[in-house]
């Protein structure tokens, strides 16, 4: 049993994963902007190990509050699910400076705050994970290589959030907590749209089996849904 906390947890890929920890038995702090619409959240399974709380990755105020909170409530988390994100699809020739500057907010520095508000809250024994989703439309290596690609500013969002991984894996290994970025897979949420390959159940599912069985020694690697690395 795992306790878990994850952001951006009231719809899409948050949400589901805030399902099927719950299914599998561990203890979630799913966490959102607004906890206004809790009815969501009345009929999920094991519901009794379901804290909500209210987050906006987007602000110093609100991150340092939540985890003055968990520190209140004596329990250390194993996983951090880094998942609220958004996405600008213009490319380089629309997109415009404020859309540019706001993705960075939220999936660069929202999830920089966040990983650095929970040092002092995680087990910190080896096995504390801090999981960024990412995408492989931010992976440099596959540019060129695929049809992917456009959305120029959450690309090098995610680029970003790459090195944030790549470099707190490094920095956050004396503290015992270990950080990865995974890729859901093109998802069929709101940002996903209908014509994307996963139904979100099948893509948290693949997700959460890569993260169970990942090797003890695995640290600052970017997961696929299907169990590759991809290369950053
Ligand atoms: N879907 C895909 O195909 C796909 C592929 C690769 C990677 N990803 C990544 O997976 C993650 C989840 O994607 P998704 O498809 O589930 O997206 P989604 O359906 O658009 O949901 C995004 C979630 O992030 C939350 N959020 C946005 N800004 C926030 C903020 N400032 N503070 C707290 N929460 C915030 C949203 O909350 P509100 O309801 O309050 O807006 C919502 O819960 C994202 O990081 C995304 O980049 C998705």
């Amino acid at each position: 049993m795992k306790f878990v906390l994850i952001t951006g947890a009231n719809r899409g890929i948050g949400f589901e994963l805030t399902k099927q920890c719950l299914s599998l038995g561990h203890t979630v702090i799913a966490t959102m902007r607004s906890t206004l619409k809790n009815e969501l959240f009345s009929n999920l399974p094991n519901s009794q190990n379901l804290i909500l709380e209210t987050l906006d990755v987007n602000s110093c105020e609100s991150v340092s509050t939540l985890f003055s909170k968990v520190r209140s409530y004596n329990l250390k988390i194993d996983w951090i699910f880094n998942n609220a994100g958004i996405i600008d699809w213009s490319s380089i020739h629309e997109v415009d400076a404020e859309s540019f500057r706001d993705i960075y907010e939220t999936n660069v520095i929202g999830a920089f705050r966040v990983l650095r508000g929970a040092i002092k809250v995680m087990n910190g024994n080896n096995n504390s994970l801090i999981i960024n989703l990412s995408s492989r439309l931010g992976s440099i290596h596959l540019r060129g290589e695929t049809q992917l690609g456009g959305a120029i500013a959450y690309q090098c969002s995610k680029a970003s959030l790459n090195m944030l991984t790549k470099q707190a894996s490094i920095d956050l290994a004396e503290h015992g907590i270990k950080v990865i970025s995974v890729s859901p897979g093109w998802v069929r949420t709101d940002m996903g749209g209908s014509d994307a390959k996963y139904e979100v159940e099948e893509s948290v599912k693949l997700l959460l089996a890569q993260i169970n069985q990942l090797p003890k020694n695995s640290n600052g690697i970017f997961l696929g849904e299907d169990g590759n690395e991809i290369p950053w």
